[in-house]
Protein backbone atom coordinates (compact mmCIF):
# COMPACT_ATOMS: atom_id res chain seq x y z
CA UNK A 1 0.00 0.00 0.00
CA UNK A 2 1.08 3.50 -0.90
CA UNK A 3 0.16 5.66 2.31
CA UNK A 4 -1.37 8.52 2.07
CA UNK A 5 0.42 10.32 4.90
CA UNK A 6 3.92 9.21 5.15
CA UNK A 7 4.79 6.59 8.34
CA UNK A 8 6.86 8.03 11.22
CA UNK A 9 10.53 7.16 11.63
CA UNK A 10 10.02 4.60 14.38
CA UNK A 11 7.49 2.98 12.58
CA UNK A 12 8.67 2.67 9.17
CA UNK A 13 11.92 1.28 10.85
CA UNK A 14 9.92 -1.33 13.21
CA UNK A 15 8.45 -2.00 9.92
CA UNK A 16 11.49 -2.59 7.91
CA UNK A 17 12.87 -4.53 10.84
CA UNK A 18 10.01 -7.00 10.88
CA UNK A 19 9.91 -7.81 6.88
CA UNK A 20 13.57 -8.42 6.99
CA UNK A 21 13.20 -10.89 9.83
CA UNK A 22 13.70 -13.67 7.42
CA UNK A 23 17.16 -12.22 5.87
CA UNK A 24 20.27 -13.94 6.50
CA UNK A 25 23.79 -12.29 7.72
CA UNK A 26 27.22 -13.23 6.69
CA UNK A 27 27.78 -12.79 10.32
CA UNK A 28 25.93 -15.54 11.05
CA UNK A 29 28.08 -17.69 9.05
CA UNK A 30 25.12 -19.46 7.94
CA UNK A 31 25.33 -19.03 3.60
CA UNK A 32 27.65 -21.55 2.75
CA UNK A 33 27.10 -21.03 -1.42
CA UNK A 34 27.20 -17.29 -0.89
CA UNK A 35 30.08 -16.03 -3.55
CA UNK A 36 29.95 -12.65 -1.60
CA UNK A 37 30.36 -11.91 1.70
CA UNK A 38 30.63 -9.02 4.59
CA UNK A 39 31.88 -6.14 2.60
CA UNK A 40 34.89 -4.34 4.30
CA UNK A 41 34.10 -1.92 6.43
CA UNK A 42 35.95 0.83 4.74
CA UNK A 43 34.24 0.19 1.45
CA UNK A 44 31.30 0.53 3.45
CA UNK A 45 32.11 4.31 4.79
CA UNK A 46 33.44 4.95 1.53
CA UNK A 47 30.27 3.78 -0.18
CA UNK A 48 27.48 5.48 2.32
CA UNK A 49 29.59 8.85 2.08
CA UNK A 50 29.39 8.83 -1.42
CA UNK A 51 26.30 7.71 -1.82
CA UNK A 52 24.78 10.43 -4.24
CA UNK A 53 26.91 10.24 -6.81
CA UNK A 54 26.13 9.22 -10.44
CA UNK A 55 28.46 7.10 -12.43
CA UNK A 56 26.35 7.79 -15.40
CA UNK A 57 26.42 11.28 -14.54
CA UNK A 58 30.67 11.39 -15.21
CA UNK A 59 30.17 15.35 -16.75
CA UNK A 60 28.59 16.40 -12.96
CA UNK A 61 30.93 13.99 -11.43
CA UNK A 62 34.71 14.00 -13.29
CA UNK A 63 36.55 12.79 -9.97
CA UNK A 64 34.56 9.82 -9.88
CA UNK A 65 35.18 9.20 -13.32
CA UNK A 66 38.99 9.19 -12.80
CA UNK A 67 38.26 6.79 -9.58
CA UNK A 68 36.63 4.23 -12.19
CA UNK A 69 39.60 4.69 -14.74
CA UNK A 70 42.09 4.18 -11.51
CA UNK A 71 39.57 1.01 -10.77
CA UNK A 72 39.98 -0.63 -14.77
CA UNK A 73 43.78 0.36 -14.41
CA UNK A 74 44.47 -1.95 -11.57
CA UNK A 75 42.39 -4.77 -12.27
CA UNK A 76 43.89 -4.47 -16.14
CA UNK A 77 47.43 -4.29 -13.85
CA UNK A 78 46.20 -7.69 -12.19
CA UNK A 79 45.50 -9.38 -15.77
CA UNK A 80 48.52 -8.05 -17.08
CA UNK A 81 46.95 -6.17 -19.79
CA UNK A 82 49.53 -3.23 -20.71
CA UNK A 83 46.82 -0.33 -21.84
CA UNK A 84 43.80 -1.21 -19.92
CA UNK A 85 40.84 -1.26 -21.17
CA UNK A 86 37.17 -1.33 -20.02
CA UNK A 87 34.57 -0.25 -17.38
CA UNK A 88 32.91 -1.00 -13.92
CA UNK A 89 29.85 -2.74 -14.16
CA UNK A 90 26.63 -4.12 -11.83
CA UNK A 91 28.69 -7.14 -12.03
CA UNK A 92 29.40 -11.05 -13.53
CA UNK A 93 26.08 -10.82 -15.46
CA UNK A 94 26.25 -7.41 -16.76
CA UNK A 95 30.06 -8.33 -17.81
CA UNK A 96 29.31 -11.11 -19.67
CA UNK A 97 26.74 -9.58 -21.19
CA UNK A 98 29.03 -6.48 -22.52
CA UNK A 99 32.04 -9.42 -23.38
CA UNK A 100 29.05 -10.98 -25.45
CA UNK A 101 27.81 -8.17 -27.16
CA UNK A 102 31.61 -7.19 -27.99
CA UNK A 103 31.82 -10.82 -29.18
CA UNK A 104 29.20 -10.51 -31.71
CA UNK A 105 29.84 -6.68 -32.71
CA UNK A 106 33.76 -7.40 -33.40
CA UNK A 107 33.59 -10.99 -34.88
CA UNK A 108 35.28 -11.07 -38.30
CA UNK A 109 32.18 -12.95 -39.67
CA UNK A 110 29.08 -11.06 -40.05
CA UNK A 111 25.94 -13.31 -39.33
CA UNK A 112 22.13 -13.08 -38.57
CA UNK A 113 22.24 -16.62 -36.79
CA UNK A 114 25.36 -15.42 -34.04
CA UNK A 115 26.50 -18.47 -32.22
CA UNK A 116 28.73 -18.70 -28.92
CA UNK A 117 30.46 -21.50 -27.83
CA UNK A 118 31.01 -22.28 -24.19
CA UNK A 119 31.73 -25.49 -21.77
CA UNK A 120 28.46 -26.94 -20.23
CA UNK A 121 29.68 -25.61 -16.88
CA UNK A 122 29.15 -21.68 -18.00
CA UNK A 123 27.69 -19.29 -15.36
CA UNK A 124 23.92 -18.97 -16.26
CA UNK A 125 24.16 -15.57 -16.84
CA UNK A 126 25.73 -16.47 -20.44
CA UNK A 127 22.77 -18.20 -21.04
CA UNK A 128 20.71 -15.46 -20.15
CA UNK A 129 22.93 -12.65 -22.42
CA UNK A 130 22.34 -15.22 -25.71
CA UNK A 131 18.73 -14.95 -25.08
CA UNK A 132 18.88 -11.14 -25.05
CA UNK A 133 21.39 -10.84 -27.33
CA UNK A 134 19.89 -13.43 -29.90
CA UNK A 135 22.84 -15.30 -30.30
CA UNK A 136 22.29 -19.06 -29.76
CA UNK A 137 24.45 -20.68 -26.81
CA UNK A 138 26.20 -23.79 -28.11
CA UNK A 139 27.30 -25.91 -25.25
CA UNK A 140 29.80 -28.49 -25.21
CA UNK A 141 30.99 -31.51 -22.59
CA UNK A 142 33.24 -31.03 -19.61
CA UNK A 143 35.87 -33.85 -19.26
CA UNK A 144 35.99 -36.23 -15.92
CA UNK A 145 37.07 -33.04 -13.75
CA UNK A 146 34.11 -30.42 -15.09
CA UNK A 147 36.92 -28.46 -17.48
CA UNK A 148 36.21 -27.32 -20.53
CA UNK A 149 37.45 -29.83 -23.70
CA UNK A 150 39.02 -27.77 -25.95
CA UNK A 151 38.48 -30.26 -29.34
CA UNK A 152 34.91 -30.45 -28.29
CA UNK A 153 35.13 -26.43 -28.51
CA UNK A 154 36.63 -26.90 -32.02
CA UNK A 155 34.43 -29.05 -33.16
CA UNK A 156 31.59 -26.81 -32.56
CA UNK A 157 32.85 -23.66 -34.25
CA UNK A 158 31.75 -23.13 -37.49
CA UNK A 159 30.70 -20.06 -39.96
CA UNK A 160 28.39 -18.91 -37.43
CA UNK A 161 30.17 -18.64 -34.46
CA UNK A 162 31.24 -15.02 -33.10
CA UNK A 163 32.64 -15.85 -29.58
CA UNK A 164 33.90 -18.35 -27.48
CA UNK A 165 33.18 -18.02 -23.55
CA UNK A 166 35.49 -20.71 -21.00
CA UNK A 167 35.45 -19.91 -17.10
CA UNK A 168 38.13 -19.10 -14.90
CA UNK A 169 36.97 -20.49 -11.21
CA UNK A 170 33.40 -22.08 -12.45
CA UNK A 171 30.52 -21.15 -10.24
CA UNK A 172 29.73 -24.74 -9.24
CA UNK A 173 33.17 -26.47 -8.55
CA UNK A 174 35.88 -23.57 -8.86
CA UNK A 175 37.23 -25.42 -11.73
CA UNK A 176 39.68 -23.53 -14.18
CA UNK A 177 38.96 -24.68 -18.15
CA UNK A 178 42.01 -25.20 -20.13
CA UNK A 179 42.19 -21.26 -21.30
CA UNK A 180 45.45 -21.84 -22.70
CA UNK A 181 44.67 -24.00 -25.32
CA UNK A 182 40.86 -22.81 -26.17
CA UNK A 183 42.98 -19.40 -26.56
CA UNK A 184 45.12 -21.25 -29.23
CA UNK A 185 41.51 -22.43 -31.14
CA UNK A 186 40.52 -18.94 -31.15
CA UNK A 187 42.97 -17.18 -32.12
CA UNK A 188 43.55 -19.86 -34.90
CA UNK A 189 40.11 -19.47 -36.15
CA UNK A 190 40.35 -15.51 -35.55
CA UNK A 191 37.02 -16.12 -32.90
CA UNK A 192 36.94 -13.38 -29.96
CA UNK A 193 37.47 -15.18 -26.40
CA UNK A 194 36.07 -14.11 -23.28
CA UNK A 195 36.96 -15.72 -20.01
CA UNK A 196 34.55 -15.19 -16.84
CA UNK A 197 36.59 -14.68 -13.67
CA UNK A 198 33.99 -13.12 -11.83
CA UNK A 199 34.91 -15.17 -9.17
CA UNK A 200 38.63 -16.35 -9.93
CA UNK A 201 40.03 -13.27 -10.69
CA UNK A 202 40.29 -12.35 -6.97
CA UNK A 203 41.15 -15.56 -5.81
CA UNK A 204 43.91 -16.86 -9.09
CA UNK A 205 46.71 -14.67 -9.10
CA UNK A 206 47.07 -15.01 -5.37
CA UNK A 207 46.84 -18.70 -5.51
CA UNK A 208 49.70 -18.29 -7.61
CA UNK A 209 51.70 -16.02 -5.18
CA UNK A 210 51.38 -18.17 -3.00
CA UNK A 211 52.64 -20.98 -4.65
CA UNK A 212 49.51 -23.04 -4.61
CA UNK A 213 48.92 -23.23 -8.26
CA UNK A 214 50.82 -21.65 -11.88
CA UNK A 215 47.06 -21.20 -13.45
CA UNK A 216 47.57 -18.34 -16.53
CA UNK A 217 44.27 -17.13 -17.38
CA UNK A 218 44.67 -13.95 -18.03
CA UNK A 219 45.48 -11.58 -21.03
CA UNK A 220 49.51 -12.83 -20.87
CA UNK A 221 47.41 -15.65 -23.30
CA UNK A 222 47.11 -13.60 -26.53
CA UNK A 223 44.12 -15.55 -28.05
CA UNK A 224 42.40 -13.52 -24.54
CA UNK A 225 40.23 -10.66 -25.79
CA UNK A 226 38.70 -10.07 -22.81
CA UNK A 227 38.02 -10.63 -19.21
CA UNK A 228 35.88 -10.39 -16.64
CA UNK A 229 36.10 -10.02 -12.56
CA UNK A 230 33.57 -8.96 -10.08
CA UNK A 231 35.27 -7.09 -6.89
CA UNK A 232 31.81 -8.07 -5.27
CA UNK A 233 33.01 -11.09 -4.45
CA UNK A 234 36.22 -12.49 -3.60
CA UNK A 235 37.07 -8.47 -3.76
CA UNK A 236 35.46 -7.44 -0.73
CA UNK A 237 33.79 -4.26 -2.42
CA UNK A 238 30.06 -3.66 -1.48
CA UNK A 239 27.67 -4.66 -4.40
CA UNK A 240 27.72 -3.61 -7.06
CA UNK A 241 30.74 -4.13 -8.34
CA UNK A 242 31.60 -5.85 -11.58
CA UNK A 243 35.06 -4.84 -14.26
CA UNK A 244 34.99 -6.09 -17.75
CA UNK A 245 38.02 -5.25 -19.46
CA UNK A 246 38.45 -5.93 -23.45
CA UNK A 247 42.08 -6.19 -24.83
CA UNK A 248 41.36 -3.92 -27.54
CA UNK A 249 40.38 0.14 -28.36
CA UNK A 250 37.51 -1.57 -31.12
CA UNK A 251 35.89 -4.15 -28.60
CA UNK A 252 35.24 -0.86 -26.37
CA UNK A 253 33.77 1.15 -28.67
CA UNK A 254 31.55 -1.61 -29.88
CA UNK A 255 29.50 -1.28 -26.63
CA UNK A 256 29.58 2.25 -26.67
CA UNK A 257 26.47 4.39 -27.10
CA UNK A 258 26.46 8.20 -27.25
CA UNK A 259 23.91 9.87 -24.95
CA UNK A 260 22.85 12.99 -27.03
CA UNK A 261 21.38 15.31 -24.45
CA UNK A 262 24.08 14.52 -21.96
CA UNK A 263 27.54 16.79 -22.50
CA UNK A 264 30.92 15.45 -22.07
CA UNK A 265 32.01 12.35 -20.18
CA UNK A 266 28.44 11.63 -19.33
CA UNK A 267 27.43 11.57 -23.32
CA UNK A 268 29.66 8.05 -23.87
CA UNK A 269 28.57 4.77 -22.12
CA UNK A 270 29.69 1.68 -21.74
CA UNK A 271 27.40 -0.03 -19.64
CA UNK A 272 23.78 -0.87 -20.24
CA UNK A 273 23.37 0.77 -17.20
CA UNK A 274 22.87 4.56 -17.45
CA UNK A 275 22.20 5.70 -14.00
CA UNK A 276 23.91 3.49 -11.72
CA UNK A 277 26.22 4.21 -8.43
CA UNK A 278 29.74 6.06 -8.37
CA UNK A 279 30.02 4.95 -4.60
CA UNK A 280 30.10 1.26 -5.02
CA UNK A 281 32.95 2.22 -7.70
CA UNK A 282 35.18 4.59 -5.19
CA UNK A 283 34.44 2.00 -2.60
CA UNK A 284 35.75 -0.73 -4.70
CA UNK A 285 38.37 1.75 -5.56
CA UNK A 286 39.37 2.25 -1.60
CA UNK A 287 39.05 -1.43 -0.40
CA UNK A 288 41.70 -2.39 -3.52
CA UNK A 289 43.70 0.51 -2.33
CA UNK A 290 43.82 -0.47 1.15
CA UNK A 291 44.03 -4.32 0.89
CA UNK A 292 46.67 -3.90 -1.56
CA UNK A 293 48.34 -7.70 -3.32
CA UNK A 294 49.43 -8.72 0.34
CA UNK A 295 46.19 -8.10 1.45
CA UNK A 296 44.30 -10.57 -0.91
CA UNK A 297 47.64 -12.30 -0.71
CA UNK A 298 46.67 -13.59 2.89
CA UNK A 299 42.58 -13.82 2.33
CA UNK A 300 42.89 -16.27 0.07
CA UNK A 301 45.65 -18.15 2.15
CA UNK A 302 42.52 -17.87 4.74
CA UNK A 303 40.14 -19.21 2.44
CA UNK A 304 42.17 -21.96 1.23
CA UNK A 305 43.36 -23.31 4.68
CA UNK A 306 39.65 -23.28 5.83
CA UNK A 307 39.39 -25.13 2.52
CA UNK A 308 41.83 -27.73 3.60
CA UNK A 309 39.18 -28.48 6.51
CA UNK A 310 35.94 -28.62 4.40
CA UNK A 311 37.70 -31.09 2.56
CA UNK A 312 39.23 -33.23 5.78
CA UNK A 313 35.55 -33.19 6.64
CA UNK A 314 34.47 -34.27 3.63
CA UNK A 315 36.55 -37.44 4.07
CA UNK A 316 35.47 -38.20 7.23
CA UNK A 317 32.59 -39.01 6.30
CA UNK A 318 31.65 -42.28 4.72
CA UNK A 319 28.77 -41.17 2.94
CA UNK A 320 30.20 -37.91 1.32
CA UNK A 321 32.77 -37.21 -1.41
CA UNK A 322 34.45 -34.24 -3.10
CA UNK A 323 33.35 -33.75 -6.80
CA UNK A 324 37.16 -32.64 -7.73
CA UNK A 325 39.85 -32.20 -5.80
CA UNK A 326 39.25 -28.63 -5.07
CA UNK A 327 40.94 -26.29 -7.34
CA UNK A 328 40.12 -23.38 -4.67
CA UNK A 329 37.65 -21.94 -1.99
CA UNK A 330 34.55 -23.53 -3.69
CA UNK A 331 33.88 -27.42 -2.67
CA UNK A 332 31.14 -29.77 -4.55
CA UNK A 333 29.95 -32.48 -1.93
CA UNK A 334 28.26 -35.66 -3.62
CA UNK A 335 26.04 -37.81 -1.40
CA UNK A 336 26.43 -41.07 -1.80
CA UNK A 337 23.30 -43.52 -1.57
CA UNK A 338 21.73 -40.66 0.15
CA UNK A 339 19.25 -37.93 -1.41
CA UNK A 340 20.66 -34.81 -2.33
CA UNK A 341 17.95 -32.91 -1.72
CA UNK A 342 16.78 -34.88 1.19
CA UNK A 343 20.03 -33.40 2.69
CA UNK A 344 20.03 -30.09 1.81
CA UNK A 345 16.56 -29.74 3.16
CA UNK A 346 17.27 -31.07 6.82
CA UNK A 347 20.11 -28.53 6.60
CA UNK A 348 17.91 -25.80 5.82
CA UNK A 349 15.91 -27.02 8.89
CA UNK A 350 18.80 -26.08 11.02
CA UNK A 351 19.53 -22.93 9.40
CA UNK A 352 22.13 -23.10 6.90
CA UNK A 353 21.17 -21.38 3.56
CA UNK A 354 22.44 -24.20 1.09
CA UNK A 355 22.33 -24.29 -2.85
CA UNK A 356 23.29 -27.46 -4.90
CA UNK A 357 25.11 -27.73 -8.34
CA UNK A 358 23.52 -29.97 -11.21
CA UNK A 359 26.95 -30.83 -12.64
CA UNK A 360 27.63 -32.85 -10.28
CA UNK A 361 24.67 -33.00 -8.45
CA UNK A 362 25.82 -31.84 -5.51
CA UNK A 363 26.62 -29.77 -2.48
CA UNK A 364 28.12 -26.48 -2.95
CA UNK A 365 30.46 -25.26 -0.75
CA UNK A 366 32.19 -21.37 -1.01
CA UNK A 367 34.06 -21.12 1.86
CA UNK A 368 34.26 -17.24 1.63
CA UNK A 369 35.77 -15.01 5.06
CA UNK A 370 32.68 -15.32 6.83
CA UNK A 371 33.19 -19.19 7.12
CA UNK A 372 35.02 -19.23 9.86
CA UNK A 373 36.96 -22.54 11.43
CA UNK A 374 34.07 -22.83 14.09
CA UNK A 375 31.30 -22.43 11.35
CA UNK A 376 33.10 -25.11 8.98
CA UNK A 377 32.81 -27.86 12.04
CA UNK A 378 29.17 -26.32 12.83
CA UNK A 379 28.40 -26.91 9.23
CA UNK A 380 29.70 -30.88 9.33
CA UNK A 381 28.86 -31.67 12.26
CA UNK A 382 24.98 -30.86 11.28
CA UNK A 383 26.11 -32.96 8.03
CA UNK A 384 27.27 -35.47 9.91
CA UNK A 385 24.42 -35.99 11.94
CA UNK A 386 21.98 -35.81 8.94
CA UNK A 387 23.91 -37.97 6.84
CA UNK A 388 23.66 -40.75 9.52
CA UNK A 389 20.38 -40.71 10.16
CA UNK A 390 18.62 -40.15 6.99
CA UNK A 391 18.04 -43.14 5.41
CA UNK A 392 20.17 -44.17 2.11
CA UNK A 393 18.32 -44.23 -0.98
C1 LIG B 1 31.51 -17.44 -12.93
C2 LIG B 1 30.41 -16.47 -12.70
N1 LIG B 1 30.09 -15.58 -13.65
C3 LIG B 1 29.11 -14.68 -13.49
C4 LIG B 1 28.37 -14.63 -12.32
C5 LIG B 1 27.25 -13.64 -12.17
O1 LIG B 1 27.61 -12.66 -11.25
P1 LIG B 1 26.53 -11.64 -10.64
O2 LIG B 1 25.61 -12.45 -9.81
O3 LIG B 1 27.39 -10.69 -9.87
O4 LIG B 1 25.85 -10.96 -11.78
C6 LIG B 1 28.66 -15.54 -11.30
C7 LIG B 1 27.88 -15.53 -10.05
O5 LIG B 1 27.92 -16.40 -9.24
C8 LIG B 1 29.70 -16.48 -11.49
O6 LIG B 1 30.02 -17.38 -10.55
Amino acid sequence: MFEEQGMTTDAVLKRLQSLLEPDSSYASGRPVASMSTAPHGFGVDVFSRTIEKNAGRFHTFPGSAEVEREVVEMVGDLFHLEQPLGTTTSGGTESNILAMLACRETAAKKTHTPEIIAPETVHASVDKAAWILGAKLVKTRVDSQFSADPSAIERAINKKTVGIFATAGTTYLGQIDPIDEIAGIASRHSIPFHVDAAFGGFVIPFLNDLGMGHHVFDFQIEGVTSISVDPHKMGLAPIPSGCVLFRSERQLESVTRRVPYLRGQSAVQHTLLGTRPAGSILAAWAVMKQMGRKGYRDLVSLCMKRTLLVKSRVEANRMLRLAIEPVMNIVGVECKELSLEHVTDRMEERGWRMATSPLPPSIRIVIMPHMTEGTVNAFFNDLDDISTTIPAD
